[in-house]
């Protein structure tokens, strides 16, 4: 037990936090940014007070020693009158932050830096203004282990590195709002030793070379979580086309895995089209491929626009990740607790690829998920905790849950309008389980609260025939 303290100590103590926090003492008004966002499985994750628009990164990577120096350039907007505000950022060295231009107090506690602006710039750090960050910083990016045990963060590999982000691996590389909640635009430019390539999310929009290092502009215009944002860093055989209806199309393939990606790589396009038509217009301008050399990477991730593949992919996985652009990437989850329409969606869509490509009816592939025991270890929308986010209820069972969506309906045609329906009112934000729940009963009319609580939030296998 602490000792008694007198009677007016904690008054005086409570008076000095108040003029802190009024700014009486440094001329800066305003509160600081919450230091997390309360996601169920990871609330100390992202920071409140603000909603970053762009990130404009300048990497300058050394692969052979490990080594990277950056400028990140965060943009963001107020949402409360900020005396201070956090940003996520794992291992490396912070050299320097500046807010408006003028240098900025730097703190750093574990994943959080603490930014504090000068008093002079004030008032571009009142609700609803738009101010610039800047940090400098160095080091050996690190890879970070999963809760679930896989690694992601900064990874490096035979002749490089490539950066995986889901679910919060991203902030071994940039200081951000490393949130889904928190979408923004990014300009990512990474300078690399020839003969070297970086390959990162959007459109290469400018590349230099000078002295035997070149560096790789790519634009990303439509919002991204940070999650879902990549650089690889690598030899790279790459190729650029347009799909018939004009969007880009870029794939970087380890030399090594070039020759068995080429069929299934050609397939993106007839890919895309067939999405397109079950699940609404393509959500971006570019798409394409990024594919490692088998062993460097333990797992395929769908960064925007070019999923990062951990060897040459089968046609079920190239789909899978391709319709995570639809679910997950333009309509990304609110919370880490909302994945399963993510994996769901996504895994529902190998089985209506493999319904049309491979005499597998949709009804045989719930089947067999039906009867895996490890789909109903927990309900998809209430994942015990942050180690089980990618297991097998969250793909199976939520598939399983869009299915018997499906069954609800009057009939495909219209479970496949609510599936464009879907995608459409949510495009390029963030939705929650509730958002879907609530979307699907406005449209059909109906109260599903039996599917949901059977198959979503249920504990036990409901009757298949339910
Ligand atoms: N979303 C990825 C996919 O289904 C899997 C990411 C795995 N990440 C992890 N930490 N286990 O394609
Ligand atoms: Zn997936």
């Amino acid at each position: 037990m602490k000792p008694r303290a007198p009677a007016a100590a904690p008054l005086l103590l409570a008076l000095a936090i108040a003029l802190l926090g009024s700014g009486c003492t440094g001329g800066v008004e305003g509160t600081p940014g919450a230091v997390g966002l309360r996601d169920p499985y990871f609330p100390g994750l992202g920071n409140g007070g603000y909603d970053v628009t762009h990130y404009g990164l300048k990497l300058d990577v050394d692969p052979a020693a490990g080594r990277l120096r950056g400028t990140a350039t965060i943009t963001a907007r107020a949402t409360q009158h900020l005396s201070a505000f956090h940003l996520d950022l794992a291992g490396l060295d912070v050299e320097s932050a500046t807010v408006e231009g003028e240098p900025a107090a730097v703190n750093r506690a574990g994943k959080e830096l603490t930014i504090r602006p000068a008093a002079s710039v004030d008032d571009h750090m009142r609700e609803g203004r738009t101010f610039t960050t800047v940090v400098r910083y160095s080091g050996s990016p690190q890879a970070i282990t999963d809760a679930d045990g896989e690694e992601e963060g900064w990874l490096r590999t035979a002749d490089g590195s490539v950066a995986l982000g889901e679910p919060t691996g991203s902030l071994a590389w940039f200081p951000g709002n490393h949130h889904p909640s928190d979408k923004a635009a990014y300009d990512i430019e990474v300078t690399v030793p020839d003969p070297l390539t970086a390959v990162s999310n959007g459109q290469l929009v400018a590349r230099r070379t000078e002295d035997g290092r070149t560096a790789y502009h790519w634009r990303t215009t439509e919002p991204m979580a940070s999650y879902l944002a990549t650089v690889a860093v690598g030899r790279f055989t790459t190729e650029q086309a347009r799909t018939p209806d004009g969007i880009r199309l870029f794939t970087a393939v380890d030399p090594e895995s070039a020759a068995a990606s080429e069929d299934v790589l050609a397939r993106i396009p007839e890919v895309l089209a067939w999405s397109r038509a079950r699940f609404g217009p393509y959500p971006f301008t570019s798409a394409g491929a990024i594919v490692e050399r088998t062993g460097d990477v333990a797992y395929a991730l769908e960064t925007q626009n070019r999923p990062v593949f951990p060897g040459p992919p089968d046609t079920g996985l190239l789909v899978h990740e391709l319709a995570h652009q639809w679910f997950g990437n333009s309509v990304t989850p609110k919370t880490w607790r909302d994945m399963w329409l993510n994996e769901g969606f996504a895994t529902y869509a190998e089985w209506l690829w493999a319904a049309d490509h491979d005499d597998v009816p949709v009804q045989e592939s719930f089947d067999e998920a039906y009867d895996s025991d490890a789909n109903w270890a927990f309900p998809p929308a209430r994942p015990p905790a942050a180690p089980d986010l990618f297991d097998p209820p969250v793909y199976g069972r939520g598939a399983m849950v869009v299915h018997r969506v499906r069954l609800a309906m009057d009939d495909d045609k219209a479970f496949f309008a609510l599936v464009r329906g879907w995608t459409a009112k949510y495009r390029h934000g963030n939705a929650s389980t509730d958002d879907f729940t609530a979307y699907v009963e406005e449209e059909t009319g109906r109260d599903l609260s039996g599917l949901w609580d059977a198959w979503l939030y249920g504990g036990s296998r409901p009757a298949r025939e339910g």
